[in-house]
């Protein structure tokens, strides 16, 4: 398959297509952190290649719900980054339209004022052998509901919640929490992705 990872610096899930023998593509506008097949640039410049299958993972910053008490500082709407919010969705539906037969679609829960589509399943890091949570979302056409391949019973949140979880003792796993190292996807749920949806059928 002729597969398309679009906003993906990290190399994760294109490498795990590519070693079940997939033509298997990363893009992102920053270079590729391990050598293999990637574009650099807008990915909105490749969606027309002919691909089977593309798996996205389009920036949350503006749209995600953690950043809601930014969209919000004082009870009070931030117009600047309610608009950055809007244009970060324009991207969002520009892969999630893209003439692209099979497609996923990758983000954590996002604020309700930019009501996106619906997704179509919810998954957790603990169900692919990550002992952590981190509710990720998954925008699926054409495509199965991801199965989880190895659960852990004892796991942290990877993220600090907004209401109270430090207070009330929870602990997080703070060498990941911002930055570029927490935006990298779960080698677990890549495998389980070119396992599961690296058929023809
Ligand atoms: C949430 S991060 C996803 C990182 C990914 N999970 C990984 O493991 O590499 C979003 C990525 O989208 C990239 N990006 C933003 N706009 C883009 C565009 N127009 N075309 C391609 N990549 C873009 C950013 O550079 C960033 O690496």
């Amino acid at each position: 398959m002729k597969v398309l990872i679009a906003c993906e610096y990290s190399g994760i899930v294109r490498d795990a297509f590519a070693a079940k023998g997939h033509d298997a593509w990363s893009c992102d506008i920053l270079p590729t952190e391990s050598p293999g097949n990637h574009y650099q640039g807008d990915v909105l410049e490749h969606l027309d290649k002919g691909w089977d299958l593309m798996i996205a993972h389009p920036p949350c910053t503006y749209l995600s719900n953690a950043g809601a008490r930014f969209l919000y500082p004082k009870g009070k709407l931030n117009e600047d980054r309610y608009k950055l919010g809007l244009k970060a969705k324009e991207f969002f539906i520009a892969l999630y339209n893209a003439p692209i037969n099979k497609i996923c679609v990758e983000n954590p829960i996002s604020s309700k004022i930019f009501a996106l589509p619906k997704h179509t399943q919810t998954i957790q890091p603990y169900e692919y052998g990550h002992p952590f949570s981190k509710n990720t979302r998954l925008w699926l056409k054409n495509l199965p509901e991801l199965k989880p391949t190895d659960i852990i019973k004892k796991y942290k949140p990877l993220l600090p919640s907004n209401s109270g979880g430090k207070k009330r003792g929870q602990s997080y796993h703070y060498s990941v929490i911002w930055g570029k190292p927490a935006s990298k996807f779960w080698k677990g749920i890549a495998n389980a992705m070119a396992d599961q949806w690296g058929t023809d059928g």
